[in-house]
């Protein structure tokens, strides 16, 4: 057993090139998949999709990500549910993520026809508030995933659902990314909430990073807040699924049933219990996207104990801490 001193933490990259070793990373294999995944027995699209995980696998810190030349069945299953999510958009999605919805349109090639590219909206992103993203194979590991949005990365997936069910996916996929995810990284509020995550989960705990990543799903996957009388979804899971956006966000009539939904308080959020196959029960709901982060900044200085204190410098694109810090060895591939 490896004896730790007071100060040994579990690792964190300091630099955002450290972010390399996580693609190899991922839970899954990416290109597997479970037997109960609509393309499981569909070995054309396996194969379509391992060729799409090749990229993830070799891209490196600096380099353009490379372009999917998607095919015309894939630019129909992202157009169905494009044309699908733009009707619900209007009403229920945060009027932030409906002006920046707009941009992409008119900028990085959104719409029903063309399944934009993510260095296209990446680049886009870095000039709006200095956030990227970067291709992915699969899942990632919860601790990994936080510790990349410390460096304002996001880490996003390329290839999209099977083609027979286009209102589905088991998993996140282009998608869930570029629709759900991708919009709201260009809000000064947002980006800076899903930074706030990153730095807390630099070096946390197990049971703090378990903490962080269940508020990051009731805010930055489920997250509504209150606009006037009206609930506006936020959160990723709800802008890219038509069924769960109008579930957390219409008005229920008289004894018609609904979800619960609940003051945005990340202290009550992280010990919250959560289904992840069927609609949520409960929504947490902020004022604001500011007030969602202005939230968790307190939760996470008062609440995530480390023996130091973390900072992003932008110019050099690293972390700095306030005193010595031990790291744990590396455990990457
Ligand atoms: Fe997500």
């Amino acid at each position: 057993m490896q004896v730790t001193g007071p100060r040994t933490v579990p690792w964190f990259p300091r630099h955002i090139s450290d972010l390399d070793s996580f693609s190899q990373k991922t839970l899954d294999a990416g290109a597997e998949l479970e037997s109960d995944h609509p393309g499981f027995s569909d070995m054309t699209y396996r194969t379509r999709r391992a060729a799409i995980v090749e990229n993830a696998g070799t891209y490196k810190f600096g380099q353009e990500i490379p372009r999917v030349d998607y095919s015309e069945d894939e630019i129909k299953t992202w157009g169905a549910v494009y044309r699908r999510l733009k009707e619900l958009f209007p009403k229920h999605a945060c009027k932030e993520y409906n002006q920046i919805l707009e941009l992409l349109e008119h900028n990085c090639g959104y719409g029903d026809d063309n399944i934009p590219q993510l260095e296209d909206v990446s680049q886009f992103l870095k000039k709006c508030t200095g956030f990227q993203l970067r291709p992915v194979a699969g899942l990632l590991s919860a601790r990994d995933f936080l510790n990349a949005l410390a460096f304002r990365t996001f880490f996003s997936t390329q290839y999209i659902r099977h083609h027979s069910m286009p209102l589905y996916t088991p998993e996140p996929d282009v998608v869930h990314e570029l629709m759900g995810h991708a919009p709201l990284l260009a809000d000064p509020d947002f980006a800076e909430l899903s930074q706030q995550y990153g730095l807390a989960s630099l070096g946390a705990s197990d049971s703090d990073i378990v903490r962080l990543a269940t508020c990051y799903w009731f805010t930055v996957e489920f997250g509504v807040y209150r606009q006037g009388e009206d609930y506006k979804a936020y959160g990723a899971g709800l802008l890219s699924s038509f069924g769960e956006m109008e579930w957390s966000c219409a008005k229920k009539a008289e004894g018609e049933k609904g979800p619960q939904y609940l003051p945005w308080n990340p202290a009550v959020a992280a010990e919250f219990e959560y289904p992840i196959t069927e609609y949520q029960p409960t929504y947490f709901v902020a004022d604001s996207l500011a007030d969602a982060t202005e939230k968790l900044k307190e939760f996470s200085e008062n609440q995530i104990v480390r023996p130091f204190r973390v900072s992003y410098l932008p110019y050099s694109q690293s972390i700095h801490t306030d005193r010595l810090v031990k790291r744990d060895t590396y455990e990457g591939a």
